[in-house]
């Protein structure tokens, strides 16, 4: 079976990032994926403390939330990640998850251990929301997204990126964006299928 981790990396739990994500985990589900959803607000998760302890076994020493988390990010198929743009990044939340992912890299480029063995790479959905218009809104951000996916042997598949929404359930305004959140999330099944 096709297992999906939906990261939920607002800090409203019904905020436009979450309902999208929300829609796209309904896609998966009817497409007969397995999903397990975190929400980043509500786990314990320090940020990177830059002591390279992960440089011996490719696995991070501090022992909070992150430990299951790993091994999550480790075992699933496909990954659908939603995080609001704050000041042109991502979520607080989400930027210490990816630097705890840290130890991933360590693991691959300093020890030469393969993450595990696949057939094929996972596939990323990216999904994400700012309130501003701004044609370069989600540049940096698509930056961070693509090397955070590839230390995950995650190919970025879709982003979903709107504009133009601030305020809590501003979405609900946008049910075409809803339904396109709820494909993907079908398609991103599909598409592991395929390669699986
Ligand atoms: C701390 C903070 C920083 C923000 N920075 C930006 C920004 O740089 N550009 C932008 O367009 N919107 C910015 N926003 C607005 C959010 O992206 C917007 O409200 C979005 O809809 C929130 O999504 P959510 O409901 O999923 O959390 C910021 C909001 C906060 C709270």
């Amino acid at each position: 079976m096709v297992k999906i981790l939906a990261i939920y990396g607002s800090p409203r739990r019904k905020g436009n990032t979450s309902l999208l994500l929300k829609n796209a985990v309904k896609g998966a589900i009817e497409a007969g994926a397995e999903v397990e959803e975190l929400v980043l607000r509500d786990l314990k998760m320090s940020p990177c403390l830059e002591i390279y302890g992960c440089k011996e076994t490719g696995r991070c020493v501090i022992q909070d939330d992150f430990q299951k988390v790993y091994d999550q990010l480790l075992s699933c198929h496909g990954l659908m990640l939603a995080s609001p743009i704050f000041y042109y990044t991502v979520s607080a939340h989400t930027k210490i998850l990816m630097d705890r992912c840290q130890s991933l890299w360590a693991k691959k480029y300093w020890l030469e251990k393969p993450l595990e063995k696949r057939k094929a790479t996972r596939k990323g959905l990216f999904i994400s929301v700012g309130a501003t218009k701004g044609k370069r809104l989600f540049e940096g951000t698509l930056l961070s997204i693509r090397y955070f996916f590839d230390v995950l042997d995650t190919e970025l598949w879709r982003s979903l990126l709107y504009r133009s929404l601030d305020l809590e359930r501003d979405i609900l305004g946008h049910p075409e964006y809803l339904l396109e959140a709820h494909r993907s999330g079908k398609e991103l099944v599909q598409a592991i299928k395929k390669i699986d």
